[in-house]
């Protein structure tokens, strides 16, 4: 039995030698060392055997089936590692191929620019009014009868305002100024709003104009509400927009919602006031409109001017843009051209 078990040791010492993979030393292990192995049958015989024997024979049978568990062990590991590195070395990933090129889009400049203002005006405590009260078609109610545009007055003409066929009262808004009523036919005073929104005017489009463009309508109404409200607001908003440097200049001006009327100016952005081209040689660039509320409004929407008064301003978005970032021609925000785009 003793040279039985040395035969099949020295035939299974063979077999480890000859595996060449993981696969093959782990049919070797089910050849031997497995219930249904080699060893096993020999083992099962152990109990013809007288004791002695069995103790010679039996732990003979121990020190083989360990030995060829270990050696299996040890080639298996072997195996294991190139195996291993191998597959590793397959799978590299090249860290110096460049990647894919995935094109990033932009916020578009006249929605950073509105954020902008609008972040500013947050700041000085104004909050953005529901949509609601600020649609882009209108009734001529709206747009002009309660903000004390009289029948005749020219900003109605079918030149300016682009009329639907809806109903003949029924417009595309020429301006923000709209908001006003409709947040104060809703709201008590203290009322403090900004607008902003895109209106429509039937102008032959060239650098200067466009058809449609963008607003934002500014209102604030409570008790004692001076025009050095107005002016310390509005003052400092351009302070943060256009940065703290730059001058600015009330001029008195006519809006039929507001009295007294002002338009604002910066000092040019290009020329530094000594006059330049953009600035038609006056060294300054008008920014907004605005004015205390016409007591006319107020009456109009319920508030009583004799308890209340306020002030609004209205600012058009291109032209803030173009101010700031320079920009000579008011299509490059619509034409959708990604070399402009992309400046930004
Ligand atoms: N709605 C005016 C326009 O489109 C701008 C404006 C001027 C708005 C004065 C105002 C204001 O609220 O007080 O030209």
């Amino acid at each position: 039995m003793k040279e039985q078990l040395e035969r099949i040791y020295s035939l299974a010492v063979a077999d480890i030698e000859k595996a060449a993979s993981i696969s093959e030393l782990d049919e070797v292990r089910a050849k031997y060392l497995s219930r249904k192995g080699e060893f096993n049958e020999i083992k099962k015989n152990l109990k013809n055997l007288s004791d002695e024997d069995k103790r010679t024979v039996g732990s003979l049978a121990n020190e083989i089936t360990s030995k060829l568990e270990t050696s299996i062990k040890a080639k298996h590991d072997k195996f294991y590692q190139i195996e291993l590195n191998e597959k590793l070395s397959k799978e590299q990933i090249d860290v110096t191929l460049p990647g894919k090129f995935i094109p990033q889009g932009k916020v578009h400049p006249l929605t950073s620019t509105t954020n902008e203002i609008v972040s500013i005006l947050q700041s000085l405590g104004f909050s953005v009014v529901e949509s609601k009260d600020s649609p882009e078609v209108e009734t001529e109610y709206f747009n002009f009868d309660m903000l004390n545009i009289p029948a005749d007055h020219p900003a109605r003409d079918v030149q300016d305002t682009f009329f639907t066929t809806v109903a003949p009262n029924v417009v595309l808004r020429s301006q923000t100024s709209g908001a006003q009523i409709h947040v104060m036919e809703n709201q008590k005073p203290p009322i403090r709003v900004i607008s902003p929104g895109r209106v429509y005017r039937n102008e032959n489009i060239n650098a200067r104009k466009n058809n449609f463009f963008h607003q934002i309508e500014g209102l604030y109404v409570d008790k004692n509400i001076t025009f050095g409200d107005l002016k310390g607001v509005l003052n400092e908003f351009i302070r943060i927009y256009f940065g703290a440097s730059r001058p600015t200049r009330f001029r008195s001006s006519f809006f039929p919602f507001t009295e007294p009327s002002a338009e604002v100016d910066v000092q040019c952005i290009m020329c530094g006031g000594k006059g330049c081209k953009t600035c038609s040689g006056t060294g300054w660039l008008e920014v907004l409109g605005a004015g205390m509320v016409d007591p006319n409004v107020l009456k109009g929407v319920g508030i009583d001017p004799e308890i209340y008064s306020g002030f609004a301003f209205g600012m058009g978005v291109e032209r803030l843009a173009m101010l700031k970032y320079a920009i000579d021609d008011i299509r490059l925000f619509f034409n959708d051209d990604v070399r402009f785009l992309k400046q930004f």
